[in-house]
């Protein structure tokens, strides 16, 4: 089995040199680095991203790995080709693509990510799960932010490969991303294990605002300090970067990023009309349960006191809805501390 891995990584740090070669010194790369330096990528994160272009063939890599003495078993295991059923000769999984490598937290390639360069769907295509690669374990550039992450005791969490890439290029170091999945236990373990502060840099579309919702909760669970950047115009960041430059992004975004509770006091107000009595109470009964969360009186009363400052209401009647929420939540505790008990001896009586 040890040799079947080191093979899979053999062939993909192989491979991931090839793509690179290919993209930066061939014509027939041409295209696709056109196609990046047009999107803003430079040449310095190319090469620091190894970021490379695999061939529009459908037997290249079969035939650069076969050569090579890979077998193509182990190559269809490490999700590089892929067998037919009909007869089952192989082909490569990646043609054509805007190739990103993936690495684990030790630098070493496990897998790729291919993006196409038109409108062809999947816009990117990653590679399977396999033996050495499991998508909801890895951030991609961990390795590389790592120590950035150590030195500032802060990270950056984006959605994209992109992202990332364009705000190391604006100074921003200690940046990672998912990889289109959302934001597992396993990448909380990962994280705690350099850092317990990030500031979630998602898409300020409507499907980012919402993941960062779910991100944040998720980390905010798991103990982490946690700030929202947000972008005008519903733009991700590597869009707003392209757009206003990096001075912009690290002062007027990351620099400007929300707490966790002003984000959620933005996020329960979209949708809303706060002019309209309705819309008005249910916001305010909504950030007064999320204020019920808060650990600490003193930040409690914070909250509060903005609260009652915005709508001109009596900071009594809020501590009184307030403490009517602390005790639901407490009865609420109790029910399930009951619940629990019944079940526990249900399960030894019976
Ligand atoms: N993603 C994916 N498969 C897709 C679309 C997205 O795996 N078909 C993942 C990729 O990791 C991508 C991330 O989700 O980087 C965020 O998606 P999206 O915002 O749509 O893409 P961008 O990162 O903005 O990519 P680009 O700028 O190249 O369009
Ligand atoms: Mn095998
Ligand atoms: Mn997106
Ligand atoms: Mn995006
Ligand atoms: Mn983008």
């Amino acid at each position: 089995v040890s040799k079947e891995f080191q093979a899979m990584h053999d062939a993909h740090e192989l491979l991931g040199k090839f793509y690179h070669h290919l993209l930066v010194n061939t014509k027939e790369g041409q295209h696709a680095l056109e196609y990046l330096l047009e999107r803003g990528f430079t040449r310095e994160s190319i090469d620091k991203f190894q970021i490379g272009y695999s061939l529009n063939s459908w037997d290249f890599v079969y035939k650069f790995l076969s050569k090579r003495d890979f077998s193509p078993e182990w190559m269809e295991h490490a999700g590089l080709i892929i067998k037919r059923e009909r007869d089952g000769t192989y082909f490569d999984r990646f043609r054509d693509r805007i190739m990103f490598p993936i690495h684990d937290r030790n630098g070493k390639t496990i897998a790729f990510s291919g993006r196409s360069l038109g409108l062809d769907e999947p816009k990117y295509l990653n590679s399977p799960e396999t033996a050495i690669f499991n998508k909801s374990k890895i951030l991609y550039n961990y390795h590389l932010a790592k120590p950035s992450i150590k030195k500032m005791q802060h990270a950056v969490l984006f959605e994209g490969f992109a992202d990332c890439i364009a705000a190391d290029r604006s100074g921003v170091e200690n940046g990672i991303a998912t990889m289109g999945t959302s934001l597992t236990d396993d990448h909380i373990a990962l994280l705690r294990q350099s850092v317990q502060s990030v500031t979630i840099c998602y898409d300020s579309d409507k499907a980012g605002i919402e993941a960062a919702f779910r991100a944040g909760n998720h980390l905010n669970n798991a103990g982490f300090q946690i700030k929202v950047a947000m972008m005008a115009d519903g733009l991700d960041p590597d869009d707003y970067i392209k757009k206003n430059g990096p001075e912009k992004f690290r002062n007027g975004v990351i620099g400007a990023s929300l707490t966790w509770m002003a984000f959620k006091f933005l996020y329960f107000r979209r949708g809303k009309n706060l002019q309209i009595e309705g819309d008005r109470l249910a916001y305010i009964e909504v950030i007064i349960k999320e204020i019920s969360k808060l650990d600490k009186a003193v930040e409690r009363d914070h909250y509060l006191r903005q609260l009652a400052a915005e709508f001109s209401l009596s900071l009594d009647a809020l501590k009184q809805q307030l403490a009517a929420e602390l005790s639901l939540s407490q009865d609420a505790l109790k029910q399930q501390q009951k619940q629990i008990f019944f079940a526990e001896k249900r399960r030894t009586t019976g």
